[in-house]
C-alpha cells in the first residue's frame, strides 16, 4: 500500500526533516506514526499525500512511484486517500452535510447519489442531526467527527490522519479514535500520526517511531520496551 525506500526530505536550509527512512505499510494496517513534535510525522504524511516530493529516495503509493507519476495523474491518486487533520480544516461557510458532500461534489458524482452517501456516512458518526448546522456551531469532538466523514465518504483505500486528536478532550479522543478503528475494521488502510503515548497504549497497534527524522523503532512491541 505504502512503501518508503531510503527516503530523504530536506527543506531549504534546515536539518534533514526526514534521513533514510524505510517503512512498509501493507493493505489493511493500522499502524500508528509517532514521535516528538518535529520528529517529521507530517513530513512523511504529506510525502504519502503527494503534497510534496521527497528528497531522495523512493515512494510506492498504492505501488506507484509518486516521483514517476505524471502531475496530472495526481489528483486520480489523492481520491483513494482520505486526510484528517488536527484543526478539522471544515469549510466554515459550508453546513456539515455541504462539508461532507464536497469530495464527491468536486468528482462530478450525481446531486441524488451525493445526498444518499454523505447522509449515510453521517449517520456512521452519529452526526445526522447536525447535517444543516455549521461547523462553528458544533463541538471540537463533532467538527472532527465530520471531518473523518468528509475523509471518508469517498471509501478511500487509506486515510492518512494528522495528530486527529490533538485538540480534544480524553472522551472526544476515543469517539474519534473509534471511528478510525471502524474504518479500518471495514479494510481502509490506516495511518495516525500522534504524539499521545496513551493512543499507542490502548490500541496496541504497530507503530513506528521517529526522532529527527529517523525511524528509530517499528513494530507491535516498541511499547513495552519502553522506546515510545
Ligand atoms: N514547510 C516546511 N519548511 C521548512 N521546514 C519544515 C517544513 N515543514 C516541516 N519542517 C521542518 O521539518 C521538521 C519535521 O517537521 P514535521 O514533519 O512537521 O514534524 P512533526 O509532524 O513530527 O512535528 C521540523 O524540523 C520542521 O521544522
Ligand atoms: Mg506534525
Amino acid at each position: 500500500m505504502i512503501q518508503l525506500f531510503h527516503v530523504c526530505k530536506q527543506y531549504a536550509g534546515d536539518a534533514p526533516a526526514l534521513v533514510d527512512v524505510s517503512v512498509s505499510i501493507g493493505k489493511g494496517e493500522f499502524v500508528f506514526l509517532t514521535g516528538r513534535s518535529g520528529a517529521g510525522k507530517s513530513t512523511l504524511m504529506r510525502l504519502v499525500f503527494c503534497a510534496e516530493p521527497a528528497t531522495s529516495g523512493q515512494l510506492l503509493v498504492f505501488g506507484r512511484n509518486v516521483a514517476k507519476e505524471k502531475r496530472s495523474r495526481i489528483p486520480h491518486l489523492r481520491r483513494a486517500i482520505g486526510v484528517v487533520f488536527q484543526d478539522f480544516k471544515l469549510l466554515p461557510d459550508r453546513t456539515v452535510a455541504e462539508n461532507v458532500a464536497f469530495p464527491l461534489e468536486v468528482r462530478g458524482l450525481a446531486s441524488k447519489e451525493v445526498r444518499r452517501r454523505a447522509g449515510g456516512i453521517l449517520r456512521s458518526v452519529g452526526l445526522e442531526l447536525k447535517a444543516d448546522k455549521f461547523p462553528l456551531s458544533l463541538s471540537g469532538g463533532e467538527q472532527q467527527r465530520v471531518a473523518v466523514a468528509r475523509a471518508l465518504v469517498g471509501d478511500p483505500a487509506l486515510l492518512l490522519a494528522d495528530e486527529p486528536t490533538g485538540n480534544l478532550d480524553p472522551e472526544r479522543t476515543l469517539e474519534v479514535m473509534d471511528l478510525l478503528h471502524a474504518a479500518n475494521a471495514r479494510g481502509t488502510t490506516v495511518l495516525v500520526a500522534t504524539h499521545d503515548r496513551s493512543l499507542l497504549e490502548r490500541y496496541k497497534k504497530r507503530v513506528v517511531a521517529l526522532e529527527r527524522g529517523s525511524v528509530i523503532a517499528d513494530g507491535a512491541e516498541i511499547r513495552r520496551a519502553g522506546m515510545v
